[in-house]
């Protein structure tokens, strides 16, 4: 089977990973298949063949070494060839080529974090190069998830207090969607990102423009600017899933209308200040509000034009 093509068990494959993958795939699909229909048509056939017979008993069977050496070693010698098989796989897919992209991708409830080679970081979108062998650098910032991205063939966990790695070169253009994998809390299913291989110009440009303003809000002119990125950043990171800005409790603080006022923290009355905002996104844990002991918040990794946006939004929201 080509392994390029869509096929209606596996979707399209987008990496070099996919060849070896899929034929494992196949080869163990198709090998059980094989089995059950053997197994279950000699069940079916025995069942018939001894099934009670008035007038005839049954007789004790007695036992068999030449039988029982074939059924034992037959299938030892299919799953060692199986695992042989799945540990190169696992093992290439693990190792990263000399000269490998690298790309750290955290997970947090309940969304994914992309960092490029240049130190900017994305929420939710992971732009890759087509052709060029990349390695992510999988971590988790609070509980178990699992990086999975169908296409590329390739799901690994993201683990609290360890890294772990996935190696693979996408070789053809195109979207796909990513998955988190492992089941992590409430919003679980909504832990989803895209990922965008694109040329290698596309890239380089895409990663350039990441730690700037877009022009799109530049355009809004100086005042509007900063506020109007800085809300977009508020979305595109989630924020918005554990802050509310109309004054409501979600899981953390409704943050409209508290710039400029005390907040009562764990390290006494604070003022919720410029300083305040920039460690309450990079260290959360270092003051924590009053009543949202338990809402653990994880560190969000920002450049400083990045924080002055956010910094500017928080300020506007009355
Ligand atoms: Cu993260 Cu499920």
């Amino acid at each position: 089977m080509n392994p390029q093509e869509q096929s209606f068990q596996l979707p399209p494959a987008m990496s070099t990973a996919a060849a070896e993958i899929d034929w494992l795939y196949n080869f163990l699909f198709y090998f059980s298949l094989v089995f059950t229909v053997i197994i279950t048509a000699l069940t079916l056939y025995f069942v018939v063949k001894y099934k009670r017979v008035k007038g005839v008993k049954a007789e004790p069977t007695q036992d068999h070494t030449k039988l029982e050496l074939f059924w034992t070693i037959t299938p030892l010698v299919f799953i060692v060839m199986l695992f042989h098989w799945g540990f190169q796989a696992y093992i290439k897919n693990a190792t990263a080529a000399e000269g490998s992209t690298e790309i750290r991708v955290r997970g947090k409830r309940w969304s994914w974090s992309f960092e490029y080679p240049t130190g900017d970081s994305e929420p939710n979108d992971l732009w890759l190069p087509v052709n060029r062998p990349i390695k992510l650098i999988l971590s988790s910032e609070d509980v178990l998830h699992s990086f999975f991205v169908p296409e590329f063939r390739q799901k690994r966990d993201a683990v609290p207090g360890m890294y772990s790695f996935i190696a693979f070169t996408p070789n053809k253009l195109g979207d796909a969607q990513i998955y988190c994998a492992e089941y992590c809390g409430k919003d679980h299913s909504a832990m989803l990102g895209r990922v965008h291989v694109v040329t290698e110009e596309e890239y380089k440009k895409h990663v350039d423009e990441l730690s700037k303003m877009p022009k799109e809000f530049a355009d809004l002119g100086a005042a509007k600017g900063p506020v109007a990125w800085g809300e977009a950043l508020f979305k595109k990171n989630s924020c918005n899933t554990c802050h509310s800005m109309t004054g409501t409790r979600i899981v953390g603080p409704a943050l409209n209308g508290i710039f400029g006022t005390m907040q009562p923290t764990d390290k006494g009355s604070v003022m919720a200040d410029e300083n305040y905002i920039r460690e309450s996104l990079l260290r959360p844990q270092a003051k924590i509000v009053t009543g949202y002991e338990n809402a653990a918040m994880p560190p969000f990794v920002f450049k400083d034009a990045q924080i002055d946006a956010l910094i500017a939004y928080l300020k506007s929201a009355k």
